[in-house]
């Protein structure tokens, strides 16, 4: 009974108003509060990027550094926290346990369910974007069974991380400003898509008021599915299953066979109908650090390149408008960088975490919203007769 549009995956509908991420997918453009993506990658730093998805504006050179200190003030996580990394197996998956880390910051920060207090929104937003590097490296750590390393607030965001993932105690990470500013760069690219799967989970799980650290557990979960942010994982699998050039077209014509559940990973996507503006920085990227590690050539990525290629001029995949989304270079990336690829998800998490908390912080400050409750259309049994266990 009632009158419902049936919208199997939302394809068509719109569960909010947003002043943060404009995207036009047929013309592959991105937009943060107005500003091209490729202006933000390219002359913005990562927390400049996370003031403007928060506040709408981005910061003069006092607000700037106000909102540095601010979140560099938060990058330690309790010690208590050590122990729930030492509960977990030595090769459980690095979002398993980002998702179980994260939600259990919530017993942590109990004073955050208090989401009507401002004053509390703004801290567990400083809190979550400050502390997410250091818990993403502490799972790293845990991984290769090497001690925690602790932040070290005079870098900035991405040096930070790479130290706190690369670092030991008995030698410091070396910077190399090629490689932490290609860090930043992954950092911005992934920093908001709108309402994407895990942000709409994030807004769902908040829209009833939850504590702001069990909805990002909650959007760490949505993001780890190889549909989603776990696609850099699978690309990277993918590659390394086709194994060489020659096999390329067997991989393609799998992809476009119905029968057949493969997709080429890293292409498509629900909006962009036109070139992924993020794949494109990306791809840039990927040349310069690759050039800058001396990797000339990149197996991984003359399969990437290839494949791209014969994808971009097959007619299955121009008639469909899939083309290569974020996920399809990162991986090339991080794995050149030194990142296993159980890691590259968590990274995304990292970075998306100032989007769902802007989008969380947006939808609290929405009079219009209301709880997110989805309608049905019932398929099942009209009312029937109770039958008792004796008798079936
Ligand atoms: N390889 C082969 N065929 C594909 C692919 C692909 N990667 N993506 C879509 N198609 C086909 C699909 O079979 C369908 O064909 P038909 O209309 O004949 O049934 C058509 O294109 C439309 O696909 P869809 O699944 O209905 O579209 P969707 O909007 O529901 O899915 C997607 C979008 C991103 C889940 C999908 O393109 C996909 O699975 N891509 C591979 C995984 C991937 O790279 N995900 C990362 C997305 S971007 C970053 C992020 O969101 O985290």
């Amino acid at each position: 009974t009632g009158c419902f549009t049936y919208d199997p995956g939302f394809t068509s509908t719109a569960s909010c108003e947003s002043k943060i991420t404009y995207i036009d997918g047929d013309e592959g453009v991105l937009l943060h509060r107005g500003y091209a993506i490729e202006d933000l990658a390219e002359k913005c730093d990562f927390l400049e990027v996370a003031y403007l998805l928060m506040n709408g504006e981005l910061p003069s050179q006092d607000e700037k550094a106000k909102f540095e200190h601010d979140i560099t003030y938060h990058t330690m996580v309790h010690e208590q926290m050590a122990h729930f990394f030492r509960g977990f197996r030595r090769d459980a998956h690095p979002m398993a346990i980002m998702c179980g880390v994260v939600g259990a910051m919530s017993a942590f920060y109990h004073d955050s369910t208090d989401i009507e207090d401002p004053r509390q929104r703004m801290i567990a937003s400083y809190r979550l974007i400050a502390k997410m590097p250091t818990i993403a490296a502490m799972a790293y750590k845990y991984s290769v069974g090497q001690p925690f390393m602790y932040p070290k607030n005079k870098l900035s965001y991405a040096q930070n991380f790479l130290q706190m993932t690369f670092g030991v105690p008995a030698e410091d990470y070396v910077d190399n400003p090629v490689l932490s500013e290609a860090m930043d760069k992954i950092f911005i690219l992934h920093a908001d898509h709108e309402q994407n799967a895990s942000t709409s989970t994030v807004r769902l799980a908040g829209s009833s008021g939850a504590n702001p650290f069990a909805c990002i557990a909650a959007g760490i979960a949505s993001l780890w599915g190889p549909s989603h942010g776990g696609a850099n994982e699978a690309v990277l699998k993918m590659l390394a299953e086709i194994g060489d050039k020659k096999h390329i077209p067997e991989f393609v014509k799998r992809a476009k066979d119905k029968n057949d559940p493969f997709r080429l990973m890293g292409f498509g996507h629900r909006v962009y109908k036109n070139y992924d503006p993020r794949a494109k920085v990306m791809q840039a990227t990927c040349r310069e650090v690759l050039s800058e590690l001396g990797i000339k050539d990149d197996p991984l990525l003359d399969i990437a390149m290839e494949l791209e290629k014969i994808a971009l001029e097959d007619e299955y995949f121009i008639e469909k408008k899939l083309y290569p989304n974020v996920d399809f270079y990162s991986g090339i990336i991080l794995k050149a960088m030194g990142f296993p690829t159980s890691m590259f998800t968590v990274l995304f998490a990292v970075a998306r975490t100032t989007g769902w908390v802007a989008q969380w912080k947006e939808m609290i400050e929405d009079p219009v919203q209301k709880i997110g409750r989805p309608r049905q259309l019932y398929t099942g049994h009209q009312a029937r007769k109770f039958v008792p266990l004796n008798k079936r």
